[in-house]
């Protein structure tokens, strides 16, 4: 029996990088996966690798940035598999500027990705939760919510939030048996890093390394919850 058989888990930002990792990862381990972001070719080729891989998937093309959309997209949800045992807060966006020179545009939508549908979906699924007594959410962090950085401020502010969140709703829900924990990676080889970013990529942490974290909550002992996890590359990236 697979760890995860029977579950139902929400991956959003699932189409690359640590989603898709996750969603795989967490398919292999039993659980159907809903498939959430805007590029739906890109979410039906995952859903594809799962199906050949002998599990259940399905794409939700989700734009995060729309309340409706978030909606829908746990309608959907309940209304094909009847319920939701995990919920992994994972898609993230941000554009590197100056404070001075950011457009507000940007860091608008910044903070509906990175922090609002993360309190949003939290706020539409834990009913459900609730109603069980059980599962999880896992918030995707980073490293940023522990450090500012130059040219990453509004980034770096919508993952101290996030932080902030998950501390709080974990205080809120943990009596219902209810697993809430943020994963704080440093950087990780995925699209979210610029291919001229003077890196050493071979030396970034692997999107497999963050899924297998997000595993570690899912699978851990009903006494505990594994509420931060920080996970720094072994060697430093930078040249
Ligand atoms: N890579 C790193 O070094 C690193 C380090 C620490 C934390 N993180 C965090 O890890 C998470 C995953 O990022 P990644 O590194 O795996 O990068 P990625 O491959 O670029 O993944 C980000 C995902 O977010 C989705 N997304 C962006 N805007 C969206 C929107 N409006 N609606 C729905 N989905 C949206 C994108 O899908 P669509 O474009 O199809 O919508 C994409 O699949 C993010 O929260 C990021 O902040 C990354």
């Amino acid at each position: 029996m697979k760890p995860l058989a029977g579950k139902v888990a929400i991956v959003t930002g699932a189409g690359s990088g640590i989603g898709k990792a996750v969603s795989l990862l967490l398919s292999r381990s039993g659980s159907r996966v809903v498939l959430a972001a805007r590029n739906e070719s890109r979410l039906s080729a995952v859903r594809e690798e799962i199906e050949n891989g002998g599990g259940e998937a399905m794409v939700v093309a989700t734009d995060l940035t729309r309340d409706e959309e978030l909606e829908r997209l746990v309608n959907r949800v309940v209304e094909k598999w009847s319920s939701v045992d995990y919920l992994i807060n994972n898609a993230g966006w941000g554009k590197h500027a100056p404070v001075v020179k950011a457009k507000i545009k940007d860091w608008d939508e910044t903070l509906q990705v990175n922090l609002r549908a993360p309190m949003i979906l939290t706020k539409l699924v834990l009913p459900t939760l609730i109603q069980k007594g059980g599962g999880a959410i896992v918030n995707i962090a980073s490293i940023a919510a522990k450090m500012g950085g130059a040219n990453a401020a509004v980034y770096t502010a919508s993952k101290f939030g996030l932080l902030g969140f998950t501390q709080s709703l974990y205080e809120e829900v943990r009596e219902y048996g209810i697993k809430v924990a943020a994963i704080l990676p440093g950087f990780v080889d995925t699209p979210l890093i610029p291919a001229t970013a003077k890196m050493d990529r071979s030396k970034m942490i692997r999107p497999e390394d963050v899924a297998e974290a997000v595993l570690f909550v899912l699978n851990s002992s009903p006494a505990c919850c594994p509420v931060e996890i920080t996970i720094r590359p072994q060697r430093t990236p930078y040249l």
